[in-house]
């Protein structure tokens, strides 16, 4: 019997996740928190923002997977067991949604739809310059699943797309820039900006008043990763300033951004309420029933976190 004990502040998709395990594990025992019963017969755990010290309460806890691409949620957790592996979800459905959203926010301000708005609220009928799509450069920043999905889409679209991650990548057709030395050059670089990045002890707040300062004048930040990654007050200043031109956000410092912060009325950001890829139990369970198939089969399991690494 496999016993999955599902938590997630998203209840009302228990059933789905239910039916769908079910249909793929015949021998499941599937239990949604806080209904775990016995504590000592729990294994596997899908959890998304679980409260801390939960997952220390299963002494025989043997996975746990994620129920969000990012893994900052769990290891966040103090008293997270550590001897216990974490899977995070990579999920192609996930994947395309969050290039939509780059897609969506890189031509907002590359045909300066930002503009238009403004225009359109004040009646007036004008028109501005567009630069070619090939002399517009693009910086993905974090190279993974996702900002490689990224990277590729836009460059299709005629973009000039650098990507930066940690260490070396070779993607065919977008040139790469890595480490520390590199940020500079591939901050440089970037008209728009769209940041992929994990949150870790390493990226926590990667861009920043010095960092923000060595992109173009003008230029545009799309942040659909994580808020921790991005010093907001050092952002606002920027935007202030004129120096970023404009910003794209799903996420913020603090979830649900507090209704007198800044970020909402500020006249150059766009925001969304961390929506930009959405866990959907219909695909993610594909990648979830294979890593417990994977577990129980002692092969090895994919997509596994590094917690030294953060991701
Ligand atoms: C969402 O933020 C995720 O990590 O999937």
């Amino acid at each position: 019997m496999a016993v999955v004990l599902l938590v997630t502040p998203r209840t009302n998709e228990a059933a789905d996740w239910a039916r769908l395990l079910r249909a793929r594990i015949h021998d499941l025992d599937f239990r949604v928190h806080p209904d775990s019963g016995e504590a000592g017969e729990v294994e596997i755990v899908l959890a998304w923002k679980p409260p801390h010290g939960l997952l220390a309460r299963f002494p025989r806890l043997r996975l746990i997977c994620s129920l969000g691409m990012g893994v900052d949620h769990l290891l966040d957790d103090p008293d997270l067991p550590r001897s216990v592996p974490i899977v995070r979800l990579v999920d192609s459905n996930m994947i395309e949604q969050m290039s939509e959203y780059a897609l969506y926010a890189v031509l907002h301000f590359h045909r300066r739809f930002d503009v238009y708005e403004r225009f359109q609220r004040e009646r007036r009928w004008q028109e501005l310059p567009l630069p070619h799509t090939r002399s517009r450069r693009v910086g993905v920043m974090g190279m993974g699943a996702t900002g490689e999905d990224c990277a590729h889409k836009l460059a299709a679209l005629g973009f000039a797309v650098f990507g930066w991650s940690r260490t070396p990548k070779r993607v065919p057709g977008i040139t790469c820039l890595h480490g520390a030395d590199g940020l500079t050059v591939f901050l440089a670089q970037s008209d728009i900006l769209v940041i992929c990045l994990p949150l870790t002890r390493a990226t926590a707040g990667i861009l920043n008043e010095r960092t923000l300062r060595a992109l173009p004048q003008g230029s545009y930040v799309v942040n659909m990763a994580r808020g921790g990654l991005v010093i907001e007050k050092d952002l606002l200043a920027s935007l202030d300033s004129g120096h970023i031109a404009g910003a794209f956000l799903d996420v913020t410092e603090e979830e649900p951004l507090p209704a007198d912060h800044p970020l909402w009325t500020h006249p150059n950001v766009r925001l969304t309420p961390h929506i930009a890829g959405l866990t959907n139990p219909q695909t993610a369970v594909e990648p979830i029933a294979e890593n417990i198939r994977r577990l129980r089969a002692g092969e090895p399991l994919h997509d596994l976190v590094d917690p030294a690494l953060g991701y």
